[in-house]
């Protein structure tokens, strides 16, 4: 058989860092192809270069033999290259039937006009057939984090492509929506179509993956058949060597009341919320998407509006105008949704770490930059950010790493109460690891963390009391001791009585 896309000898240099080093891969028509790698490994700027979007230093893209050299996204997708890249890009404000078809809008039959019955129709109808509920007409704006998701797959989806190229494309999806994406694969398979998948969550892979090629700092590493490999193997080829034992939870001691929540409504989203966090423990929130707990962790932040309820710091009565009132009492909220509210894209990586800590570490409305140089040198060793170093821009770190600097910058503000939704989205196996050795530390010296999580795994792993939130109302507390994936999952799905 014959590669439908081929990369030969590519390398890639950005001023100060070189992204990939003669990496040579072969794709074959019909195939799952994954590529796996740590954070800042260089899976990205591989498929930027075949879709266009960079040119590569050395090397050459081959598309049925044939050099395909895109200049530009859109050559790429006119010679049958669809890709949904790891940062969604989706026009907000437009409808979800217009960013399916933003750039290819069927026509009216005299082949002028726009023929938005007929959009609106397709559009439905490739929604539909993923199994998830979202209406055409929507405005993508409001749409949840996973839903945007959806509709990017939905676009590649009705393109008629010969090769799919999707960037962590479940990082934000919950097993219903995981399962729609991995039904739609197997039907791209069966059509030949030429599947090329990048994610962190390696079973994945197994569910009906081909091949994998591994990556390290820029370079292969290995390709293995899936059928002859386990996670294991690909893991320990991804850091090279063998993984240790992964996270081990350990023993934390209740402290004092930190946070406390009654009643907290607000009207079609959540309905009385009522729990209490303490220092030394992690409170974990589990729920399906759409459950509302990242709208019950805004509207502790001051983000939104409760209509009831009352939200009680250190014993006291508190309600947060906004979030800078929450982060003056020393709250911290790791959003789920970095591109939009976690990170100033265009700023540097130390500018960026330091921002909730700006009015602690100012004098007379300077920034004492030496402990901004310090002390972001010094987190980017703890979460082994890969950067060239604290001045570089944070929109050119790679997806994970960015991720890395929104924990980084919480960590430095001396938060005593963490929120974090979904915070190891998007973070390899080794990083993780370490992330949770950092929550371990800081909820051993008295802090409290509430941890938002789809990740059954990563739930059960840091939680010391896991609160499960079904439909907007809370359906039950566990303990760490008596919470298993199942009662977890019965509280979360279970239609009331
Ligand atoms: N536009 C750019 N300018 C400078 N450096 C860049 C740029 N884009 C990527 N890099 C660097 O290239 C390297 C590879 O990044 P890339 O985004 O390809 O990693 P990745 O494997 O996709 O990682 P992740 O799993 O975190 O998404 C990183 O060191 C990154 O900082
Ligand atoms: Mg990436």
């Amino acid at each position: 058989m014959n590669y439908c896309l081929e990369v030969k000898n590519i390398s890639k240099v950005f001023p100060g860092v070189r992204a990939l080093s003669d990496v040579s891969i072969g794709f074959y028509p019909g195939e799952f192809h994954a590529l796996v790698g740590e954070n800042g490994a260089g899976k990205s700027t591989l498929i930027k270069i075949i879709s266009g979007v960079y040119t590569p230093t050395e090397g050459e893209v081959f598309l049925n033999g044939a050099a395909l050299n895109a200049q530009n996204p859109k050559q790429a997708l006119d010679k049958g290259i669809a890709v949904i890249h790891q940062e969604l890009s989706i026009a907000n404000d437009l409808t979800v039937a217009e960013n399916i078809f933003l750039g290819d809008e069927p026509k009216t039959p005299d082949g002028f006009f726009l023929d938005r019955k007929k959009m609106n129709e397709m559009a439905q109808e490739a929604i539909d057939s993923m199994g998830v509920r979202i209406n055409a007409k929507a405005v993508a704006s409001s749409l949840t984090a996973a839903q945007q998701q959806m509709v990017e797959i939905a676009k590649v989806i009705t393109k008629n492509a010969k090769v799919v190229i999707m960037d962590e494309p479940t990082s934000s999806l919950s097993e219903h929506e995981i399962e729609a994406l991995f039904m739609q694969i197997m039907m791209l398979k069966k059509n030949n179509v030429a599947v090329i998948y990048i994610s962190h969550r390696l079973n994945e892979l197994f569910i009906t993956g081909d091949r994998v090629t591994v990556m390290r700092d820029g370079g292969k590493v290995t390709e293995l058949l899936i059928k002859d490999t386990t996670e294991k193997e690909i893991v320990s080829n991804m850091v090279g060597r063998e993984m240790k034992d992964y996270y081990m939870h350990t023993a934390h001691t209740r402290g004092k009341e930190m946070l406390r929540v009654e009643g907290l409504s607000v009207p079609c989203l959540f309905e009385n919320i009522s729990f209490t966090a303490y220092a030394g423990e992690v409170l974990g929130f589990y729920g399906l998407i759409g459950a509302g707990r990242t709208e019950v962790m805004e509207t502790i932040f001051g983000a939104r509006k409760a209509a009831a309820g009352s939200i009680y710091l250190h014993g006291k009565k508190t309600n947060f105008a906004s979030p800078r009132d929450a982060i003056a009492a020393n709250i911290g909220f790791v959003t789920e949704d970095r591109r939009r509210t976690g990170l100033m894209l265009n700023c540097m990586l130390k500018e960026n770490v330091v921002l909730p800590s700006l009015a602690q570490h100012s004098k007379k409305g300077f920034l004492d930059f030496k402990w901004e140089a310090v002390i972001s040198e010094e987190y980017i060793g703890k979460l082994k950010v890969k950067t060239w170093g604290i001045n570089a821009i944070i929109n050119t770190l790679s997806g994970g790493n960015q991720q890395k600097i929104i924990l980084a910058k919480w960590l430095i503000a001396n938060s005593n109460i963490l929120i974090l939704d979904e915070p190891t989205r998007g973070i390899d196996v080794n990083a993780k690891a370490e992330f949770y050795a950092l929550m371990d530390d800081f909820v051993k010296q008295g802090g409290c963390i509430i941890c938002v999580s789809s990740e059954m795994p990563e739930i059960l792993g840091v939680s010391d009391r896991i609160l499960v939130m079904r439909e907007g109302k809370l359906s039950g507390i566990l303990n760490r001791d008596e919470a298993n994936e199942q009662n977890i999952i019965e509280l979360a799905s279970l239609q009331s009585q």
